[in-house]
């Protein structure tokens, strides 16, 4: 069957029978994927589904966010995941924002920083760009922080069969904020306002970064709404078929 991805072309979903490398080499960004899951490379010649087994990795949920990131049309069949495979989806959402947060965010900072203190820099400019970062970096602090503490302990509930009152998925999903678009503003500021005088490799250094977080932060906020959301939703209606002895 032929399906739509995001950019509107046709291709098949991904397959566990696919060999990973090709896989890989039709979707770089599949390597965080890989990393986060702990998924060790010299795939060889093997499929999918034999790298995820020798790596004692669901297969399922490996390509359910792959599929996920890279097509708008893909409806993962919720009746099809365990449990455990929904407990491996939260780990992989914790690596995910310890990632950003720990390695990703740092480099970004340590960019601003060469830029705000260069030979040359315009201190009200500096200040802009500084304060926006840290605005920016404030907010997904928080943003993880409430998923971390809040959203994924009441899935860790909802696995283990019990209900935290008052709260639900859907609660989650009306609130997800948006984390990509002041990303796109902090862009527009240095390709757009900066004014020439600042290290030029570092701008474009920067640019870069910006650039491939913003996929990243998308492909993220996609597994949230599209694969997470909907688990946990089926999960809550389950608990509430038993509790009502259906
Ligand atoms: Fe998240
Ligand atoms: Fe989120």
């Amino acid at each position: 069957m032929v399906y739509y991805c995001k950019s509107e072309d046709m291709r098949e979903f991904y397959s566990g029978n696919e060999k990973m490398s090709t896989l890989v080499n039709g979707s770089y960004m599949i390597i965080k994927i890989l990393s986060r899951l702990g998924i060790k490379p010299g795939f060889g010649e093997s499929s999918v589904n034999e790298v995820c087994y020798a790596n004692s990795v669901s297969a399922k949920i490996f390509l359910a966010i792959c599929n996920i990131a890279d097509f708008n049309q893909y409806k993962p069949e919720m009746d099809s995941f365990s449990k455990s495979e929904t407990a491996d989806l939260v780990r992989y959402l914790r690596l995910s924002h310890n990632e950003f947060m720990n390695k990703d965010i740092p480099s970004i900072e340590l960019c601003v920083s060469k830029i705000t203190s260069s030979a040359g820099a315009n201190p009200k400019h500096s200040k802009i760009l500084q304060h926006f970062f840290e605005e920016y970096r404030d907010e997904l602090e928080s943003h993880f922080t409430y998923e971390d503490k809040t959203v994924f302990p009441y899935v860790t509930g909802i696995l283990s069969g019990k209900r935290e009152k008052g709260y639900s998925i859907e609660k989650f999903e009306e609130n997800h904020s948006n984390i990509e678009a002041k990303l796109s503003d902090l862009k527009n500021i240095l390709l757009k306002y900066l004014p020439a005088g600042y290290p030029h490799d570092v701008v474009y250094d920067l640019l870069s970064r910006l650039y491939l977080l913003e996929e990243e932060f998308e492909n993220h906020a996609r597994v949230e709404d599209f694969l997470l959301v909907p688990l946990v939703a089926h999960l809550e209606n389950s608990i509430k078929s038993i509790n009502h002895g259906s």
